[in-house]
């Protein structure tokens, strides 16, 4: 009994070592109504945990070492109660003298209220971070952030068996703040690791979307299979830099002669590269206001404006915004096509985000687009799937999408906190014919065949719903709280609509509740629908059509009620 209280007293004070409120060598000093100098005493532990309070007041935080400033976070810093902690490592800085220069954004009325702020006695020094999911809502075989906001993917590259997926991410909350590129990789798409961030915010600015190529030439002389990323610096001005990795992917190295490329259009970003085997030269292509840039180079440094595409062509009611370029397979025919991906926010079909594309022609200089000029084209005709961009170097010549499943909209106010957002699965890319025009073809990535499961009688948070359909149909899922969402398939108007306005939790923006429709292209025989903790796929068995909406229902769906001649099977996943 008394070794026994004496272990749990030792482990009392294991546990006080590696995670303890502010420290008593910590000095505040409250200089305004709004700044704050808070001197630590970093000899103990790797991380600060910083208290955040989500609709707390913007603060800048600087981090000083010696007196020099070496780094800068907005962070919102809980004023009345704690909702979560995020870490800031200060291991690096070790050995310096250590300060944070705090300026709280806003209109602090009362005289002295700062003090009472709740994060002063909530910071904590731990030399771990934990990430133990705590949110329901949590997709299990989707990637999500461990902790943090996540929008697009970037740079995304697949290398000697590894999938890389990097990711705008907010290290410092789960709103969008101080734009770096987290990173996580997967053996098999549906698996993901986080390995940390991989690139972050410098004096040219934070680090928005872009992309990455496998150097196998070593064209940039940063060596022969290095990895090599352009992003946007989003500073005063958009502009383009470039970082190298020779650890496949793991730590970055920024390129000294950044920026590489400037334009005076303010939304002049989201660059992405790729090898043209037909013009033996990389090209790349951006965002460049209503139109996408295209560029020439040979090393990846150097790049020769060519000419841009867009203007007048599909849909311009929003910014257009992180573009991809590629060469596809007609299914049936031996033609193969260009397809010029556009993310365009606002201006989807449903309101908000969404992923247009272009077909036609490119000769490594300019490309046409073969529809006429108000032909609009969709991807995804859910309300959230949004910056849909490729992997570089995919196996066996694949096109391999994933897309951040979201909206912006409402990103900032869906029901969860310790993170924020997921992606989409993954999706391999192709081109159909149907009635004289071309369209992209979005199949479910065969990786996902591996991941099913057994077959269960009943839905589950986790599954796959195969739905086989001979005509018109509908099917309605539901759950014990009358929550359901409902999908028509009306063969005569080939179409499909997925209505989520009674889905569960919905009253968090007035944008979310709404009927999505998708047009078919001939008949619908077999569906394809993921279903996660928090998100509904439904996709083409064929790959004419997908649909990705989120949902947040209380309890997850269990009922399937259909209308019709509908047979399923479900899959566990
Ligand atoms: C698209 C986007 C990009 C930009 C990034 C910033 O969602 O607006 O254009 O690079 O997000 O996080």
């Amino acid at each position: 009994m008394k070794t026994m209280k004496s272990l749990r007293f030792i482990l009392f004070i294991l546990c006080m070592a590696v995670l303890s409120t502010a420290h008593a060598e910590d000095k505040i000093m409250f200089l305004s109504g709004n700044h704050v100098l808070y001197r630590l005493d970093t000899k103990l532990n790797r991380y600060l945990l910083l208290p955040i309070e989500e609709r707390a007041e913007l603060s800048n935080m600087k981090v000083l070492a010696d007196n020099n400033q070496v780094k800068t976070i907005n962070v919102r810093l809980a004023s009345e109660h704690v909702d979560y902690y995020v870490p800031l490592d200060v291991s690096k800085f070790a050995g310096h003298e250590l300060m944070l220069d705090i300026h709280i954004n806003g209109n602090i009325r009362n005289e002295g209220a700062i003090k009472e702020w709740a994060c002063w006695k909530q910071i904590k020094y731990s030399d771990t971070f934990d990430m133990t999911n705590h949110e329901k809502f949590r997709s299990e075989y989707h990637h999500t952030p461990g902790y943090g906001w996540m929008n697009d993917p970037n740079g995304m590259f697949y290398k000697d068996g590894t999938w890389h997926l990097y990711f705008q991410h907010n290290p410092y909350g789960s709103l969008w703040e101080n734009m770096t590129w987290g990173h996580s990789t997967s053996k098999d798409l549906i698996h993901w690791n986080y390995e940390g961030d991989a690139i972050e915010p410098d004096a040219l600015g934070t680090i928005f979307s872009g992309s990455t190529v496998v150097d196998k030439n070593n064209t940039a002389g940063f060596g022969k299979g290095a990895i090599v990323a352009m992003y946007t610096s989003a500073g005063e001005s958009q502009t383009q830099s470039l970082a190298f990795s020779t650890d496949n992917g793991k730590t970055f190295i920024k390129y000294a002669a950044n920026p590489i490329i400037t334009s005076n259009v303010p939304d002049f970003r989201d660059p992405h590269m790729f090898w043209n085997e037909d013009i033996k030269k990389w090209n790349l292509i951006l965002a460049a206001g209503q139109e996408m840039d295209i560029y020439t180079s040979d090393n990846l440094k150097d790049w020769k404006f060519e000419s841009s595409f867009g203007h007048g062509y599909g849909n311009h009611s929003g910014v257009w915004e992180c573009p991809d370029l590629m060469k596809l397979k007609v299914r049936g025919t031996n033609k193969e096509k260009w397809m010029l991906i556009c993310n365009i926010n606002p201006g989807g079909p449903f309101g908000g985000s969404a992923t247009q594309y272009f077909v036609g022609n490119f000769d490594g200089h300019k490309f046409t687009c073969e529809s006429a000029p108000d032909v609009t084209k969709w991807m995804d005709y859910g309300k959230d799937h949004y910056a849909a961009v490729t992997f570089d170097n995919a196996p066996d010549g694949r096109h391999v999408a994933l897309a951040w499943m979201n909206n912006w909209q409402y990103a900032a106010q869906t029901p969860t906190m310790q993170y924020r957002s997921g992606n989409s699965i993954p999706r391999d890319l192709d081109l159909f014919e149907y009635e004289g025009q071309t369209y992209c073809g979005v199949i479910p990535s065969k990786e996902l065949f591996d991941q099913r499961g057994k077959k269960q009688s009943k839905l589950s948070n986790a599954c796959e719903l195969v739905l086989n359909l001979k005509g018109s149909s509908s099917v309605t899922l539901s759950n014990d709280n009358g929550e359901k969402v409902v999908f028509n398939y009306d063969e005569g108007k080939q179409t499909f609509s997925m209505d989520r306005t009674k889905s569960g939790k919905v009253d968090f923006s007035e944008a979310f509740p709404v009927t999505t429709t998708a047009p078919v292209y001939g008949k619908l025989k077999q569906l394809r629908i993921f279903i996660d903790n928090s998100s509904i796929e439904v996709l083409d068995a064929e790959g004419k059509m997908a649909m990705t909406n989120l949902v947040f229902p209380i309890t997850p769906y269990n009922k399937i009620v259909k209308k019709g001649k509908v047979k399923y099977i479900i899959y566990k996943m």
